[in-house]
């Protein structure tokens, strides 16, 4: 195979230590947390909104999605709920990108999210400028962005993924015989150009949770735990990835703790996850595969800085106020909705299967 792996020359993007927070947790005291529970559940009635949470928030927020109609998932799922839903708020627990994807499929209805600082490092790794100068160096290739990207870059995309159908859509390129230009993550790339063969040129992004699994510590925890099987999400390092039994998004990694006849696994993915694995997988036992430890190779330590922004006081807050409104410019949302509605489309033709509240 002619497969061919590249990275953007300059790294003046790459994210720097300061722009990634501090990972801080809501305390609440019990009387308070019931009170929020109880007020949100009444707002989100009377401002017919559904609450569409992704898998890393905390459990308090993903237990009132499931308990209010709304829905918990990984990002291909959330986008496909709020296109099918008909409240006419949809409040997005996760972060930026996850409520931007909702109203371009949705201009027409409001969407809110708890904390608009919420991003993503690989959203914040990979400005539409830079990404634009990138795609006029290589316009003979077809522009694959992942949806962890802002509205700007999807819009400049012939095609967007998500980690649960980025391998079927770039295999079905590459079928084609089609050049890839990939962005943002390129550990998530580089997996891709492994298992595909297609010839793909590589953002240099990286998501700061996945890429401070380390290695040597999965293989020691593996000796400790023989039996154990390790679930591993594709944004993690190459040498993470070659020791997984299951390489796949969040929803892939909760079915198969679920249908695997392991009773232990590691899990190479943000921590949040584990709320959902013990649902779906009662009995079972979940390790955290090892990170660099509060050290200066860890900033997340398994845990997503900006996911963990997301709480109960800011979603009463955004729907007491209708604040927090996410809003993308027409001509952007526009060409935005086009390589969106492909993926869509797509996962449709191949009967993706979609796990939500119920089937977990
Ligand atoms: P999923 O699409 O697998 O939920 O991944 C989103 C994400 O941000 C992983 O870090
Ligand atoms: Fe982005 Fe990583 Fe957080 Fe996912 S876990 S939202 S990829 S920073």
């Amino acid at each position: 195979m002619n497969a061919k792996i590249d990275v953007f020359p300059s790294r003046g993007f790459r994210l720097k230590p300061a722009q990634v927070p501090e990972t801080v947790e809501e305390v609440l005291s019990p009387e308070e947390r019931q009170t929020l529970i109880a007020r949100i559940k009444r707002l989100l009635t009377e401002q017919d909104a559904k609450l569409v949470a992704h898998y890393y928030t905390a459990p308090d927020l993903q237990e009132l999605a499931d308990a209010t109609g709304g829905y918990v998932s990984d990002s291909l799922d959330m986008a496909r709920f709020g296109a099918e839903c008909n409240a006419s708020t949809l409040v997005v627990a996760g972060v930026r990108f996850m409520g931007e994807t909702a109203k371009i499929l949705n201009p027409e209805k409001r969407v809110l999210m708890p904390e608009l600082d919420a991003n993503c490092s690989l959203d914040l790794g990979c400005p539409a400028d830079l990404f634009n100068a990138f795609c006029d160096q290589h316009l003979e290739r077809t522009v694959v962005v992942y949806a962890n990207t802002s509205a700007a870059v999807k819009a400049r995309a012939d095609w967007v993924v998500t980690s649960g159908i980025a391998l079927d859509i770039v295999r079905h390129l590459a079928e084609r015989g089609e050049k890839i230009l990939w962005a943002p993550d390129r550990h998530l790339g580089a997996y891709i150009q492994r298992e595909t063969g297609a010839d793909m040129l590589l953002w240099e992004g990286a998501c700061v949770v996945h890429e401070a699994f380390k290695a040597k510590g999965l293989r020691q925890l593996r000796a400790q735990h023989p039996d154990a099987l390790v679930l591993v999400h594709p944004e993690s390092p190459a040498d993470v990835i070659a020791q997984a039994d299951v390489v796949g998004s969040t929803t892939a990694i909760i079915q198969a703790a679920r249908d695997l006849p392991a009773k232990t696994f590691i899990v190479a993915t943000d921590n949040g996850i584990f709320h959902k694995m013990r649902e779906a997988a009662p009995g079972k036992r979940f390790l955290e595969a090892p990170t660099g430890g509060r050290s200066a190779t860890c900033v997340s330590c398994a845990h997503c800085p900006w996911m963990a922004m997301n709480g109960l006081r800011k979603l009463a807050h955004v729907l007491a106020t209708g604040g927090n409104e996410i809003l993308v410019d027409e001509a952007t949302r526009m060409r935005a909705v086009t390589p969106i509605q492909r993926l869509l489309d797509f996962a449709k033709t191949r009967g993706k299967v979609v796990l939500g509240n119920n089937d977990a």
